[in-house]
């Protein structure tokens, strides 16, 4: 069909005018990689990691490194971003740099690893070697990925992120001391790893721990007025003029207010947006963006309570009903149970004894679900632990809110649960 310049850029109007709210909505997508001019407040940590690649972009040794941070301080985005330059100054030199990134939730085996590491980096055409997805040993596949690495490469820079979900860390080992147990010659291998849990040192070998030690950064949370900073510059991704200015503000601050994280902050933006359209607003107000962060703590906690049992959610429930009705944030198993035994009733549910419902609530505890602390009582000799003290860890409307519409609870809905 032909149609002609005038007639397309009017049917484009036509379909840019289906989304009053958003023009360009991927700039806001998790996994969207922003241009370097809008990564925003990284450029310390930029530099620390160009200096510990530097030796590879000539073919020598790039530093094993590791990265910690909280969830959402930018360390996948700043570490693609960097090694991805540094493929492309390293090509231009003329020195051939391979780079594979794996994220070890997804490939949390030993196995998985090395197969999807030589898989990224092969060229069957110019090695002749093939990588199925199963069927070989561990063994095996190392063997071909070492074989790969000295056919196609002067130097190779493998990402692991996530590497706490990693279930095995001899793959660690095995990466990390390549070089020195002669199972590379020519080609230069270097780690990052990288970890919002700094507690996962812990968990590795003295000797892994040795040898990726080289290098440790750690990337702090951002502050409101970079947040802000992160959201403005992908302000382009809705039309002029359709935020109000209190948006991006109400983001950073809520978002600031969780540990300074900014997939939060791009979350709740995007999320405002989306809510707005929904309801045929013109504009995204600071409202929407309350209904926005609202929604996403809801859904958060849905999500930690989806395989609940309501043998375990019903004492939730009682607690976040005294939490409402007292005001105050704590309380024994003994306040805890009364209510409980309550809303049982109610709903025609078994009753469990107290012993098994501090048994839920503990595991509630166990799953982050809930908090607990101990109280002391009295002093000198007298002075005793009494049992936990349990408290939310999230509002009690939103847990409430969350709890009641379970299809089991939904007779509850609207009548006050302390009796
Ligand atoms: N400095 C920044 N400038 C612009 N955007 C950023 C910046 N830092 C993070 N972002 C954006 O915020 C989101 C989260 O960043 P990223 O995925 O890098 O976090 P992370 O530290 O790897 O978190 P996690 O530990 O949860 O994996 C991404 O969408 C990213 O594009
Ligand atoms: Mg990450």
């Amino acid at each position: 069909m032909d149609s002609g310049g005038n007639e397309q850029r009017s049917l484009d109007e036509m379909w840019a005018a289906e989304d009053p709210i958003f023009e360009r909505k991927q700039l806001l997508e998790i996994d969207h990689i922003p241009n370097e001019d809008r990564i925003i407040g990284r450029d310390e940590e930029i530099e620390n990691i160009v200096s510990s690649l530097h030796p590879a972009i000539s073919g020598g040794s790039p530093r094993n490194t590791l990265i910690y941070g909280k969830t959402g301080t930018g360390k996948s985005l700043v570490t693609k971003h960097v090694t991805r330059s540094a493929q492309r100054y390293a090509g231009n030199q003329a020195v051939e740099m391979g780079r594979a990134y794996v994220n070890c939730t997804q490939s949390s085996t030993e196995t998985r690893v090395v197969v999807n590491l030589a898989r990224e980096l092969n060229n069957p055409e110019r090695t002749g070697i093939s990588i199925p997805e199963t069927g070989l040993s561990t063994d095996a596949y190392y063997h071909r990925l070492w074989q790969i690495l000295d056919e196609l490469y002067d130097v190779v820079i493998v990402i692991l992120d996530e590497i706490d979900k990693l279930q095995e860390n001899e793959v660690l080992m095995q990466l990390s001391r390549a070089g020195e147990a002669g199972k590379v010659d020519s080609c230069n291998l270097g780690i990052i790893a990288i970890s919002n849990k700094i507690s996962f040192k812990k968990s590795l070998d003295e000797r892994v721990l040795s040898s990726l030690q080289d290098t440790e950064f750690i990337f702090p949370p951002y502050d409101a007025n970079q947040l802000r900073a992160i959201m403005e510059n992908r302000k382009d991704a809705f039309r002029p003029g359709v935020i109000t200015d209190d948006v991006i503000p109400l983001c950073a601050a809520y978002a600031a207010q969780e540990h300074g994280d900014a997939r939060k902050a791009l979350d709740i933006l995007r999320n405002a947006g989306e809510l707005a359209k929904n309801n045929d607003a013109e504009k995204v107000t600071d409202q929407h963006v309350k209904d926005a962060r609202d929604k996403a703590d809801m859904d958060r906690f849905a999500a930690l309570l989806k395989d609940q049992p309501t043998q375990a959610k019903a004492p939730i429930l009682a607690l976040a009903a005294l939490v409402e009705s007292k005001n105050e944030a704590e309380f024994s198993s003994n306040e805890i149970y009364e209510i409980y035994r309550y809303i049982t009733n109610q709903l025609d549910m078994d009753t469990l004894s107290q012993r098994r419902m501090n048994d839920r609530l503990n595991e509630a505890v166990f799953l982050d679900i809930l908090g607990r602390t101990e109280r002391v009582v009295g002093r000198g000799r007298g002075r005793g632990v009494t049992p936990y003290l349990y408290h939310l860890l999230e509002d009690s409307d939103i847990v409430q809110a969350v709890i009641l519409r379970d299809s089991r609870f939904e007779p509850l809905g609207g009548q006050p649960l302390i009796p």
